[in-house]
């Protein structure tokens, strides 16, 4: 978790996703994708995929930098504060662009309040999409009454 002395750009999450890519472990698709999230409190966590032999137990980009966020929150803030709470994710895959965010992803970002996805474009340009638009109708933690 690296607090930003000022909010990043999309293009610069995007170079994060992109540095972190690098470290994808992809044995078997050999498609590395890297993930930053900013969280409320104005830290940037990050994330690559990890692949196993076991092929269904692989854990994508965007669900590393999610655990790694809730990780390294405050234990002694409420939720762990505005760190539990993402403001962006941006998503870069090493071989195809734009990369979105898989279903299963989408559903866990939206468990922590992600408001934006910022993908690269087949250009190399950053594209800004709001999360409604990424996972309309959407089933999170404000439907279940557990206030
Ligand atoms: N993958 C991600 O990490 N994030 C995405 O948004 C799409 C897919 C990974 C999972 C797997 O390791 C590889 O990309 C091919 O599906």
């Amino acid at each position: 978790m690296v607090q930003a002395a000022r909010t990043p750009s999309d293009e610069e999450l995007l170079q994060l996703a992109r540095d972190v890519a690098a470290n994808a472990y992809v044995p078997y698709s050999r498609f590395p994708v890297g993930a930053a999230l900013l969280t409320r409190g104005g830290e940037v966590v990050t994330g690559c995929n990890v692949e196993n032999a076991s092929f269904g137990l692989t854990i994508c980009a965007e669900r590393t930098a999610t655990t790694r966020m809730c990780a390294q929150a405050d234990p002694q803030a409420p939720d762990g504060g505005t760190r539990r709470r993402i403001v962006t994710a941006a998503v870069v895959a090493l071989k195809a662009a734009p990369c979105f965010p898989c279903g299963a992803c989408r559903q866990v970002l939206h468990e922590f309040g992600c408001q934006f996805v910022v993908v690269e474009d087949a250009d190399g340009s950053a594209k800004r999409y709001p999360f409604a638009q990424i996972l309309p109708h959407s089933f999170g933690p404000e439907d279940l009454d557990v206030r």
